[in-house]
């Protein structure tokens, strides 16, 4: 196992969101009844109880391509009513027995196919109507060079290049927020903790890199936040 996945598997969730960003989304896709719903992108699960919470009549299959993030998702919700965790692609979630799903929840993870193509892939994957909720990177102002930096200089839109991407893939656009500090705090305080604890006990070289480079990430966050974070999108298909 890299060290890295060994530290993110290590902690809560692997992106910003909180268990109010996912009862949010529900709320605004209007989304309640025996639905089938898919966590695509799940990590280790870190938002498979809110979302079993926010639907508590829906069927769940949480979803990753990680082994790892996935063996910790599973310990984590063994024997959980209503859920299965298993391994799937973000680019053939139509090939999952659950679907066609009514809702596909995304966070953190889209950008990793881009935005336009993972949601046309998506279409395949949702019934009639279906709702995808996702978070994506997106700049709140022009960035400067440091934000830029943040996102390794891959390219981000701003709010509303991020809605003509959901109107270019086929959606339309029910709601759009900003994740929130508490969301990004989240996932860097049990980091912050983590790399404390593993530095007390002593890590390896690997290991070490792995911390310091995420020390790096967490220092740039705090002086780029009012330029960049992730939007939280919730979107039917047209
Ligand atoms: C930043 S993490 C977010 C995890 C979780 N959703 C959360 O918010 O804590 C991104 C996740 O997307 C997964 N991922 C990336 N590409 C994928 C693909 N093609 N199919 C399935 N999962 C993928 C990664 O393994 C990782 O678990």
């Amino acid at each position: 196992m890299s060290a890295f996945l060994e530290l993110f598997s290590a902690v809560p969730r692997q992106g910003p969101g909180l268990a109010k960003d996912v009862a949010w989304a529900v709320a605004q896709a209007g989304s309640e009844g025996a639905l089938s719903v898919c966590d695509a992108g799940c990590g280790n699960g870190g938002d498979t109880a809110a979302l079993l919470a926010a639907m508590p009549e829906a069927q769940v299959v949480a979803c990753d391509k990680d082994a790892t993030l996935l063996k910790a998702a599973g310990a984590r919700h063994f024997g959980v009513p209503r859920l299965r965790v298993g391994t799937g692609d973000l680019a053939a979630l139509e090939v999952l027995p659950e679907a066609p799903f009514d809702f596909i929840w995304c966070a953190g993870a889209i950008y990793f196919l881009g935005t336009v193509k993972g949601l046309r892939g998506f279409r395949k994957a949702l019934k009639p109507g279906g709702v995808v909720a996702f978070s994506a990177p997106v700049y709140f102002s022009p960035p400067s060079p440091e934000a830029r930096g943040f996102w390794m200089d891959v390219p981000v839109p701003d709010e509303a290049g991020l809605r003509a991407q959901v109107a270019e893939a086929g959606y339309e656009l029910i709601a759009d927020r900003p994740l929130s500090n508490a969301a990004w705090a989240a996932l860097y305080a049990p980091l912050k903790e983590e790399i404390s604890r593993r530095r007390a006990e002593g890590a390896s070289a690997e290991m070490e890199g792995v911390m310091a480079a995420m020390e790096q990430e967490m220092a740039l966050w705090a002086r780029v936040k009012r330029e960049t974070g992730y939007q939280l999108v919730v979107a039917r298909l047209a």
